[in-house]
């Protein structure tokens, strides 16, 4: 039944039980942390033979003779830029190739704006007033990188076709502070929306009032899928292009989830004249990204087939992770929580009762379950509703899952029954 359509009465028994359950369940003295969307030991060890790659008598040259032991190729090694790509659909001159995070290469896009402006225009620091758009809820981190640089934020409501585009074409054709949006397009985190091909056609076609306005377009999840069927979205440059609006968007994917998390590497896709400016900038910075990671990786996938057959291999053992979130979800809190079952990425995100969520987490923490924190999937920290939890079910093998979901539902429902009474 649907906790509003009940009465104090009925529910002030329940959560009676549920508080009891709570007590029982702290006695377990459980530490788990389900706070960040990291690997398993287990998808680690899908990895290992990379390790082999490398040996003191391997060839450490690239295709083009370039030895990869040494300074050179700023931009990445040619079989790197092929293979990556083709993973984006994008030419071998749009992409540059970076170093083991992509959330670097973001922060280095947005740094690089306010200190030197973007081709040519006036640097962000020098603005009375920078903004982004903000589609919510969304990743911490890149609202980081906006708080950490003064920009001020926009929030955007996700709809389950991608961000409200009426919205986001009215601000960023009316306001010239507006200089950005960041975007998970595909299995977004944390809702694990997949944005509809009017949506990227919209984006490809926006008339932005600034003239450095950039889209943001994170591809981190972009062959991270659950089930069989692979979602695919339109290509953003590729569908502005048509539009002649290439330079807008700057696209960034890594094999953070693909490898190894933090040791894996980094890619950047954009228009020519966009690499081109960028690479005018970052020769300043770096000599050369870590090109033997670069050919480690590409000898040891082979191709974009061998590439796809490692996520295989990551869907088999997670897949039955969000499986049991869901199906425990579904079961406990039917009628109390609204959530979507995520086709891919890495997250379930869980909307219970307005002004439950910090509640929620904290009684998690205190039967030993670290969440992210609520709130977290906000700008400045601050959901409006305080609704919004994000769930990330991969590190933790699945025993002690079950357990983490086990206390995850009762604390939603002593927090949402409380707040009925
Ligand atoms: C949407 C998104 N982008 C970027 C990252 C970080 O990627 P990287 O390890 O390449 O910096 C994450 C990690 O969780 C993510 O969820």
């Amino acid at each position: 039944m649907n906790l509003s359509e009940m009465s104090k009465e009925e529910i002030a028994p329940l959560l009676e039980i549920e508080k009891q359950k709570f007590t029982a369940f702290k006695s377990k003295g459980l530490k788990l942390n389900m706070s960040r969307g990291i690997h398993s030991v287990e998808q680690l060890e899908i990895s290992m033979p990379i390790m082999d790659i490398f040996h003191s008598s391997a060839e450490m040259k690239s295709e083009d003779g370039t030895d990869c032991r040494n300074y050179g190729n700023l931009t990445g090694i040619a079989e790197a830029k092929r293979l990556f790509g083709e993973l984006l659909s994008v030419c071998e001159d749009e992409i540059i190739i970076g170093g083991n995070s992509s959330l670097a290469l973001m922060y280095d896009s947005v740094s690089r704006a306010m200190t030197h402006g973007i081709m040519g225009s006036t640097p962000w620091r020098l603005l009375p007033e920078v903004k982004f758009l903000c589609p919510v809820p969304g990743y911490d981190r890149h609202f980081g990188i906006c708080e950490t640089f003064g920009i001020k934020m926009i929030n955007i409501p996700m709809s389950e076709t991608g961000p409200d585009m009426d919205m986001v074409e009215k601000l960023v054709s009316s306001d010239e502070t507006i200089k950005g949006i960041w975007c998970v397009p595909l299995y977004s985190n944390p809702d694990g929306i997949v944005y509809s091909d009017e949506t990227v056609k919209r984006f490809a076609n926006l008339s932005p009032a600034a003239s450095d306005f950039r889209i943001f377009w994170d591809n981190a999840y972009c062959v991270h899928h659950l089930t069989e069927k692979e979602n695919k979205i339109l290509n953003l440059l590729e569908e502005a292009k048509k539009a002649g609006k290439e330079d807008m968007v700057f696209e960034f994917a890594s094999t953070s989830k693909i490898t190894f998390p933090g040791a894996g590497v980094s890619v950047f896709a954009a228009s020519k004249a966009n690499i081109s400016y960028v690479e005018s900038i970052l020769k300043y910075q770096i000599i050369s990204y870590d090109k033997l990671n670069q050919l480690r990786h590409v000898r040891y996938f082979k191709n974009l087939d061998g590439l796809k057959e490692q996520m295989v291999k990551h869907r088999e053992i997670i897949a039955p992770k969000f499986n049991l979130v869901v199906n425990t979800l579904s079961e406990q809190l039917d009628g109390i929580c609204r959530f979507v079952k995520p086709e891919g990425g890495y997250f379930v995100s869980v909307f219970v009762p307005d002004g439950c969520a910090s509640k929620v987490v904290s009684l998690c923490k205190e039967g030993g379950v670290t969440l992210t924190g609520a709130g977290a999937t906000y700008p400045y920290g601050k959901d409006p509703h305080d609704s919004n939890i994000r769930i990330a079910p991969t590190f933790p093998p699945l025993a002690e899952l079950s357990e983490a979901l086990e206390l995850f539902c009762i604390a939603v429902k002593i927090a949402s029954y409380e707040k009925a009474l």
